[in-house]
């Protein structure tokens, strides 16, 4: 069987998607490979969002047409978001591109590179397949419609579970997807036309994969949504899945002193799903999701968060901006002071310092949108020092074909001074989060351990790049190991040093923590465990602490 070089780019979406189409191919017979330059397949997974995620992968694309000539029976595919949005104009500016899949169309990805291995083979070169999967007009069908033809349900539901590896250096965090597409049209946004319609997947599918993956060693699973707090599952509208009428049953939760009523099996909010998994799979010891939308966000939510000890206690909760005119540009359907009385009544809930409970917070802004004058720029730095964000991705506006803003509202800010206010806003949230860390000094958290710091990986001669971090090359218990950074130095033939061994880990709110392991053996037997960490210093975006007796 051809074997596969599979790279991801893009958000957690795209991530989970290759792990899904990884496990998918593994399962079928290919070999999934870490060396781009002998795959008899690759295939890049790509993302829209910001112009210059798409320039990563045209110059990418531009560097495999030497290689492709050299080796012309070699098939290069690009998925996701990029395929959904280019479409055919990306195979004609790129005749290296034998197939494309939309993010909405990977469950007949299988077919399509078998296809296309075959006619690879019988095809001169620089002839092109052309062979393509893409939702086009299909992907603003109603959400009801969707889910019942939801042919990629089986895509999620395919996972591959098999059991973790011998030496416990398996995969202990995964994504669990709740809801595909967005349907919120923020004005500069492609995701919506990428991803199509936002389809809830039902309850029992989730809470089924979270109980798979709990059994097969899990302990972390981050949900996953575009607006993922938006979740809510009508039972009775039949839902379909592989030609299967499958009913949903679910229960409807009524608060917190009525947590075991069941009433009826009409709806399943998204507070009720956070209750049912929390329940129902006890080994599972920590659940987080994003993103959250800042709008939908009830108290039950938070309540529920707040009564189930294993919830992390972190929200990744984009604000845009921190000017309403700019936030009613963008259709964000907020304001400035709803968002911060979110805030507000997100930490009333949530924020429990005195018992080591503190609310972490993660937020998005983009600066630059169209018609940001200096004040309301300045609305965005008072923002941010409201928010309090442990960090906060920063994006300089990037005008995007097809979407409202593109269209209608021209790209007017100039390029130096999204520059300026880039800089700028990343200078006030580093102030923020380094005063967050120092407030963390001498407190001890619970830490789950990911794998060998940075600092020990480069002591080691491996740099970012070698470890490839997003690259899925191999899987194990159909888990990508890219996923848990570090473990794959064991594959590097180092010799062990000894003495101790810098490992890097996450508290419940998402704060990164380095601390000494002993030996490499016992930085090993730490990883995918969690462990009470004293945190002594903290620096930059992450905290150094020392291992306390478990
Ligand atoms: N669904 C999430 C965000 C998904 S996209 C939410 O609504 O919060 C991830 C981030 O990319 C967004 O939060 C936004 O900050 C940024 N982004 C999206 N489109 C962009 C554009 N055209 N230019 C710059 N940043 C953009
Ligand atoms: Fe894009 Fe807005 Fe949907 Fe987020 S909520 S994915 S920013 S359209
Ligand atoms: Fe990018 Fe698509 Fe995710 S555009 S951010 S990969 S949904």
């Amino acid at each position: 069987m051809p074997s596969v070089y599979l790279e991801t780019f893009g958000c957690q979406m795209n991530e989970l998607d290759s792990e899904l189409v990884a496990g998918r191919l593994a399962q079928l017979g290919y070999t999934l490979t870490r060396d781009a330059d002998a795959a008899d397949v690759v295939l890049y997974n790509t993302c829209s969002v910001r112009e210059q995620a798409e320039q990563k992968v045209w110059s990418r694309l531009g560097e495999l047409r030497h290689e492709k000539a050299r080796r012309p029976g070699m098939v290069v595919g690009v998925l996701g978001c990029m395929a959904e949005r280019d479409g055919a104009d990306l195979m004609k500016r790129m005749p290296v591109v034998d197939l494309m899949c939309g993010p909405g169309e990977l469950d007949k990805l299988p077919d399509l590179l078998d296809n296309a291995v075959r006619t690879r083979g019988s095809l001169l070169a620089g002839e092109s397949a052309s062979l393509s999967a893409l939702q086009g007009n299909a992907s603003r069908r109603s959400a009801t419609l969707a889910a019942a033809g939801d042919d990629l349900e089986l895509l999620d539901l395919s996972r591959a579970f098999s059991p973790i590896d011998g030496d416990g250096a398996s995969r202990r965090s995964a994504y669990v997807r709740i809801t595909r597409g967005c349907n919120k049209f923020c004005t500069y946004c492609v995701v919506p036309f990428t991803r199509g319609a936002e389809v809830h997947r039902p309850p029992g599918h989730i809470i089924e994969e979270c109980q798979r993956l709990a059994d097969a060693g899990v302990v972390e699973i981050t949900l996953l949504g575009q607006t993922v707090n938006h979740y809510r599952f009508e039972h009775g509208a039949a839902v379909t899945v592989g030609g299967m009428v499958q009913p949903q049953k679910g229960r409807t939760y009524k608060g917190a002193h009525h947590r075991d009523a069941f009433a009826g099996e009409r709806v399943t909010t998204f507070a009720d799903l956070l209750h049912a998994i929390h329940e129902k799979v006890p080994a599972l010891q920590r659940l987080r999701f994003v993103t959250s939308y800042p709008r939908d966000f009830g108290d039950d939510v938070l309540e529920v968060m707040r009564d189930s000890p294993r919830i992390c206690r972190y929200l990744h909760v984009p604000a845009q901006s921190g000017s309403d005119a700019v936030l009613a540009r963008m259709n964000r359907g907020y304001t400035v002071g709803e968002y911060l009385e979110f805030l507000d009544r997100a930490r009333q809930f949530l924020h429990q310092p005195e018992i080591g409970r503190p609310l972490m917070l993660s937020g998005d802004i983009i600066v630059g949108f169209p018609g940001e004058s200096d004040e309301d720029y300045r609305g965005t730095v008072a923002l941010l020092e409201k928010a309090r964000y442990k960090n906060c991705f920063i994006f300089k506006y990037s005008p995007r074909p097809g979407t409202v803003a593109y269209d209608r509202i021209p790209d007017d800010v100039p390029e130096a001074v999204k520059r300026e206010r880039n800089n700028h806003l990343l200078s006030v949230q580093a102030a923020i989060g380094h005063a967050i860390g120092q407030e963390q000094v001498g407190q001890t958290y619970p830490v789950l351990v990911e794998g060998l710091s940075q600092k020990q990986l480069k002591a080691r001669g491996l740099s970012a790049a070698d470890r490839k971090p997003r690259t899925i090359g191999v899987t194990i218990g159909g888990a990508a190991v890219a996923t848990l950074p570090g473990v794959e130095a064991r594959d590097t033939g180092h010799t062990p040093d000894p003495g101790p061994v810098q490992v890097t880990g996450r508290t419940d709110g998402d704060l990164i923590v380095h601390f000494d392991a002993t030996s490499d053996a016992h930085a090993r037997s730490l990883i995918g465990r969690i462990v009470p960490v004293r945190v002594e210093s903290a620096g930059g975006l992450s905290l150094t602490g020392r291992l306390l007796d478990a």
